[in-house]
């Protein structure tokens, strides 16, 4: 048998299995694994190295039109998908989620049309999009959500705060209504939307706006009541519902109190919650703002509890949550170099270190073991949001792959990154582990520190259904 491209001497790991083994490529998929393969037209050899499926960022923010009455009005996304999926490939991700999103009295078809136009051209790596529902009209809910999620844009994420975006809980229920009808999964944004608003003016009266303060207008209890109404409301619509950026052990206990009532919710969580706490907002010079997103990270006792979420099985996936907003006035300070903390935009950037911190703190610290580092970086996100070629190495995959040095020590620095944002949250931090050589498709996109895919390859993904709509009511065994 001849190969376009051979593996040559690694360990392989997928979510269920390591090994040592070769991996065969050709016409882009994995055709063959097995020991001493010959007959590749490219070898690469990686002895010594881990061979894991490339990573799924389910949960980025990429080139997205701001819609007015945001904190972040005005502060454009410094990533679309050029940069966005460079950075990506560099940190071992091979599939990007990023958000379409439709602004209200604007048509969802057209959202969407203008996003593939945005993304066209541009990414090197695959892609697929969620539909952010700010509208559900009723020419959005009689026809245009059904008519996308058939053609294959099947996952969908609503917000419960947010000025421009939120929905109240009868919409949530309408769209989950659609939801369940097409099969689509949903994602939702569990933040209590009132209570931001009561303590933020409070704050505001007080004189207190730095952006230390933006974690006071939004503690813990304002997602976990957020949380435990999402599945509430998932529950009497009978969907499957997604958590995401669950930032503590609250939130948590919700979804599995939820599924302890036999319930399908799936847990997100990100990288900044587990790294990050509220003293990362507290630097001088409104450095703090650098740590703002929403919810806002917490404290050593959140992070404990997201681990052991991580470690027992309540949290399904980690994303980045990347929100490519420059720290100039550009981006966060556009509201002046001492911008209250409203005024600034939310959300921190990620898709190049999600990887190698989730490794280096999860895998080389001892708390998860490699299957489930693939798990929920990869395998989770592809059955979760219907990729169906996506997330593993077995015959029949597409050939996305990132061959890692686990050794390889590192400092993470802004000027590895290849972002287009001027700083990232974990300057100075020490990982170990780095992923070297990226393949989409059986082709090297990075290789040597150096970017070998042309933009424009990337390929739209249609999804096909949510393995959670697969299932009996209530079993795990979605994943
Ligand atoms: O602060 C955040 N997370 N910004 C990005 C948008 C979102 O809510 O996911
Ligand atoms: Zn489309
Ligand atoms: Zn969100
Ligand atoms: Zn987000």
């Amino acid at each position: 048998m001849t190969y376009d491209l051979v593996i040559r001497g690694g360990t392989i790991a997928t979510a269920s299995d390591v090994g040592k083994a070769d991996v065969g490529i050709r016409d882009g998929r994995i055709v063959s694994i097995a020991d001493r393969l010959t007959g590749g037209d490219v070898t690469l050899d990686a002895t010594g190295r881990l061979v894991l499926p490339g990573g799924i960022d389910a949960h980025c923010h990429l080139d997205q039109p701001q819609a007015p009455g945001l904190a972040s009005a005005g502060a454009v996304m410094a990533d679309g998908f050029r940069s966005g999926s460079i950075s990506a490939a560099f940190g071992g991700t091979t599939t990007i989620v990023p958000f379409c999103v439709q602004h209200r009295g604007e048509s969802l078809l057209a959202a969407v049309e203008d996003y593939h136009r945005r993304a066209r051209g541009e990414a090197v790596i695959d892609y697929a999009f969620h539909l952010i529902v700010s509208d559900p009209s009723p020419a959005v809910l009689g026809q245009e959500l059904p008519a996308l999620i058939r053609r294959g844009h099947a996952s969908l994420k609503v917000y419960m705060t947010y000025e421009a975006l939120h929905l109240s809980d009868r919409q949530i229920l309408d769209v989950f209504e659609v939801a369940k009808r097409e099969k689509a999964i949903v994602l939702i944004h569990a933040e209590n939307h009132e209570i931001i608003g009561w303590l933020a003016t409070r704050l505001e009266a007080e004189g207190r706006t730095a952006p230390r303060e933006h974690a006071a207008s939004r503690p813990l209890p304002v997602e976990r009541e957020a949380t435990h109404r999402a599945v509430t409301l998932a529950e009497i619509a009978e969907v499957p519902l997604v958590i995401v950026h669950i930032s503590g052990g609250d939130p948590l206990e919700e979804v599995r109190r939820a599924r302890a009532r036999g319930f399908t919710v799936i847990a997100e969580t990100c990288p900044q919650y587990l790294r990050l706490t509220a003293e990362d907002l507290d630097l001088p010079d409104m450095a703090g703002a650098k740590a703002m997103c929403s919810p806002p990270p917490r404290d050593a006792a959140a992070q404990a509890s997201l681990w052991r979420g991580i470690e027992d099985g309540t949290i399904d996936i980690v994303n980045s949550d990347h929100a490519p907003y420059r720290f100039d006035a550009a981006g966060k300070l556009r509201a002046g170099p001492r911008a209250p903390f409203r005024k600034v935009a939310n959300g921190i950037p990620g898709l190049e270190t999600r990887l190698p911190i989730l490794f280096s703190e999860g895998v080389v610290g001892g708390r998860i073991d490699l299957q489930r580092f693939v798990a929920l970086t990869a395998r989770n996100n592809a059955r979760l949001y219907g990729l169906s070629r996506k997330g593993t190495i077995a015959v029949g995959a597409d050939a996305d792959i990132a061959i890692w040095d686990p050794e390889r020590r590192l400092t993470i620095r802004n000027e590895r990154l290849h972002h287009n944002v001027d700083y990232t949250p974990f300057e100075g931090m020490a990982v170990q582990g780095w992923p070297e050589t990226i393949l989409s498709r059986g082709e090297i996109v990075v290789e040597a520190g150096a970017l070998k895919g042309v933009p424009g390859r990337g390929r739209f993904l249609e999804q096909t259904t949510s393995s959670a709509y697969r299932r009996e009511r209530g079993e795990r065994s979605w994943i």
